[in-house]
């Protein structure tokens, strides 16, 4: 498959990138010189964040992507290969965390964050990998979280979610020989992640711990831009990025 960008530019794939650390990482990989394509619900943030690539030099694209739908998924990723012809890197990075504890019963959450954070990322990893196996080569970036490392109060769901995104990441590393697959789990990270749903009481002591701890999303950014320039033999498979302060 012959690629219509320049030598050495990857084309990626990013959802989620409306805010937090998609949108960090889109802007990092625009700067540095890759063609970005960027999915979410929030279209009018996206529209702002390409003007603001482009009006920088940066190659950037964007798309309405809403990855608990599997046809919106295809057709994310197929308009990026329509436009690009290739796809080398999937960064599956859309997530939502409404914390509570179990026994408030808070199931269309459960439901929601399975819905977004497993399927979403299967969704992704489905619509890229046929494509990938195609092109003998492809990296596929999943972003779980130390949740995913640790269980805690009120993150039951939440944490069940990011260690099944780690369980299919090893899994489908395993079934791949060209195919990189890498984790990037970070811990308290400036974002709008709280600021959607939850229970009252669990939201409002994970915010005032975030205001405590929490690291820039560039400093994932620069994680995820860490393991996609390394060679195409090299495969970084697990990073965790947390806060210095964070126990
Ligand atoms: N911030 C942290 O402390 C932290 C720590 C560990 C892991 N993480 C993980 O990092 C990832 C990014 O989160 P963030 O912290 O940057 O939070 P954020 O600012 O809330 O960003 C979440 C992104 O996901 C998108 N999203 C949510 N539902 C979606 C859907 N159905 N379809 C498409 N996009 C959807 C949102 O866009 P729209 O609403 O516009 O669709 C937004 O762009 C998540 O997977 C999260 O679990 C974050």
């Amino acid at each position: 498959m012959s690629t219509s960008t320049p030598l050495g530019q990857k084309v990626v794939l990013i959802t989620g990138a409306s805010s937090g650390i998609g949108e960090a990482t889109a802007r990092l990989l625009a700067a540095s010189g890759h063609q970005v394509m960027v999915g979410a619900r929030r279209t009018d943030r996206l529209a702002e964040l390409a003007r603001e690539v482009r009006a920088a030099d940066g190659a950037l694209d964007h798309h309405a992507l809403d990855v608990t739908s599997r046809d919106s998924v295809e057709s994310f990723v197929g308009a990026a290969l329509d436009r690009y012809g290739r796809i080398d890197v999937l960064v599956n990075n859309a997530g939502v965390m409404p914390l509570s504890p179990m026994a408030d019963l808070r199931v269309e959450e459960w439901d929601r964050m399975i819905d977004v954070n497993v399927r979403g990322t299967l969704y992704g990893i489905a619509a890229v990998l046929p494509r990938m196996r195609e092109q003998n080569s492809g990296h596929i970036v999943n972003v779980a979280s130390v949740a995913g490392h640790r269980v805690d109060p009120t993150a039951a769901v939440y944490c069940a979610t990011k260690y099944a995104v780690r369980a299919l990441s090893e899994g489908l590393r395993q079934e791949s020989r060209d195919i990189r697959v890498t984790v990037i789990s970070p811990g308290f990270t400036e974002s709008e992640l709280l600021d959607r749903g939850g229970a009252l009481e669990a939201q409002g002591a994970a915010r005032a711990a975030a205001r405590q701890l929490a690291i820039p999303a560039s400093a994932v950014a620069e994680a995820i831009d860490f393991a996609l320039s390394r060679p195409a033999a090299v495969d970084v498979n697990e990073i965790v990025v947390r806060p210095t302060l964070q126990g």
